[in-house]
């Protein structure tokens, strides 16, 4: 199978698809030849604009507040009766508590319950909507969910936000092992830092202040991660290339998941 052919004729949701990781995802997609891309966001101006730019025949954009679950059924029915399927759904959207902390001991709890609410419960939403759709249609598919590098790691901050991001990697190994007799896989990316919108509301701008924030800790170098390095993780998960594959959780850090125990 060719590179350019490898999500030939999908049909594929991306939640947070108007920015970031999920906009690069978006257009990575398309190029891969899926047949339909739903970008499901709360940003229309952005979303639109993002779907006009890969193509209006095969990218559409869709208001979907992923904390709300009737917003969630309603973007995949109308992606399942619009273009006769789902087969793919990469549950990507997520938030931090910009400019906090985030400490066990300075823990905002209304902004915890915002950071749950939208990284956990909403996409545990997606997860399920996606999954009861693939399981009426009877042809399996593949759910990808964005998680984080942080989640295999104690954080000096975003206590909040790191919990949410373990959550989805349970998430995701629970729906693996649950949803493998319909045929479905289930797995997640956890990038490391990338400079996008969401990772600026903490701080970080450009690829020096991650250099200066994680370059420490992890063993690549030479490369910065951008959006698309996720996104080819991501396709790759969501491709047949991946058809034995499902509960992994593939990390995209540059090695931060492998600091030595001790210096040298
Ligand atoms: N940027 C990083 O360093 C980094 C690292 C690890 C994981 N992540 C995760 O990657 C994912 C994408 O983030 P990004 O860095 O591309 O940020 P981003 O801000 O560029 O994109 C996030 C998108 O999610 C959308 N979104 C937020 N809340 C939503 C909601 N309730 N319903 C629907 N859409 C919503 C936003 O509108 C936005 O378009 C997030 O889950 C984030 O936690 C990011």
């Amino acid at each position: 199978m060719s590179k350019a052919k490898k999500l030939e004729g999908k049909v594929a949701i991306i939640t947070g698809g108007a920015s970031g990781i999920g906009e690069a995802t978006a257009r990575l997609f398309a190029e891969l030849g899926a047949r339909a891309v739903v970008i499901a966001d709360i940003q229309p101006e952005k979303g639109e604009s993002v779907a006009e730019s890969i193509g209006r025949h095969r990218c559409s954009y869709v208001h979907c507040d992923i904390t709300d679950e009737e917003q969630v059924k309603s973007v995949v029915d109308w992606t399942a009766a619009t273009y006769g399927g789902v087969d793919v759904v990469y549950c990507n959207a997520g938030t931090v508590a910009g400019g906090l902390a985030q400490t066990v001991l300075d823990l905002d709890l209304k902004q915890f319950d915002r950071v749950m609410r939208v990284n956990t419960r909403g996409t545990a939403a997606c997860v399920k909507q996606a999954a009861l759709k693939m399981v009426e249609l009877g042809k399996g598919g593949a759910i990808v969910c964005t998680a984080s590098a942080t989640a295999a790691h104690a954080g000096p901050n975003l206590t909040d936000y790191i919990m949410s991001k373990c959550a989805v990697v349970a998430l995701m190994r629970a729906a693996s092992l649950q949803l493998g007799v319909h045929g479905i896989r289930v797995n997640s990316v956890s990038p490391g830092l990338v400079v996008t919108p969401l990772a600026a509301t903490i701080g970080l701008h450009s690829a020096a202040d991650v250099e200066g924030m994680f370059g420490e800790f992890t063993s690549l170098k030479g490369l910065e991660l951008v959006a698309d390095h996720v996104a080819e993780a991501v396709a790759f998960l969501a491709s047949d290339e991946a058809a034995f594959v499902t509960g992994h959780n593939l990390t995209v850090d540059g090695g931060l998941q492998c600091l030595p125990f001790m210096a040298k």
